[in-house]
């Protein structure tokens, strides 16, 4: 081997180490860095995790005990039902900002947004009808109008108020 080639080698094979050094030297410094990384939890664990601390009784827990699940499940949808929304305010602003303008200040959905040409038909209706189909929920030409918008906690009074508030806030 000449010295030329020997000098190239001897300089190529520092060049390769220092290479290797680099990637080992990043390889760590990466997995330094990912430990502040906020770890996301697996859905799967966490429903896991809450199956097993399930209280004895809710597991396995014969008729009785499941008539009592039953019972308490019951509740907790009366309860969710009866909870007040929007603190019970009677403002139709309040309620339809908070619930309504999705849609209706939008025209998503094929909802009629608060004009005074889009409403002249739907008005000639009689507003305890219009109450009644935000109420109930209702399928016209234009689209579908959810019961009390979607939301069950809105209460008769609330949407009554929020259609009148709606009618007298045509522009
Ligand atoms: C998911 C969208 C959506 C939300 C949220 C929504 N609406 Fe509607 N609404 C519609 C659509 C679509 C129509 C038109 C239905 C049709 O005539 O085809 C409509 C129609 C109506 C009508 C007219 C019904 C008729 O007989 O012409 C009233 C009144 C009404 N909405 C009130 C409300 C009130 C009050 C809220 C809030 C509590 C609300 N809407 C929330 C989509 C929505």
């Amino acid at each position: 081997m000449s010295t030329h080639d020997s000098v190239f080698l001897k300089r190529f094979s520092m060049i390769i180490a220092f290479l290797a050094v680099l990637t080992i030297v990043l390889i760590v410094a990466a997995k330094y860095l990912y430990t502040f990384h906020p770890t996301e939890p697996n859905p799967v664990t966490t429903a896991r995790v809450a199956e097993r601390l399930q209280p004895v009784g809710g597991v396995h827990s014969g008729e009785t005990g499941a008539a009592a699940i039953a019972a308490a499940a019951q509740a907790a949808t009366a309860a969710a039902a009866s909870q007040v929304a929007f603190d019970g305010s009677l403002d139709g602003s309040v309620i339809y900002n908070g619930a309504c303008t999705a849609c209706h200040g939008t025209g998503a959905a094929g909802a009629p947004m608060l004009t005074k040409d889009a409403w002249t038909a739907r008005q000639a209706q009689g507003v305890e009808t219009l109450v009644k189909h935000a109420t109930e929920g209702f399928q016209g030409a234009a689209g579908i109008m959810p019961a009390r918008g979607g939301n069950p906690a809105i209460s008769d009074a609330q949407i009554d108020a929020t259609v009148r508030w709606m009618l007298e806030n045509l522009k």
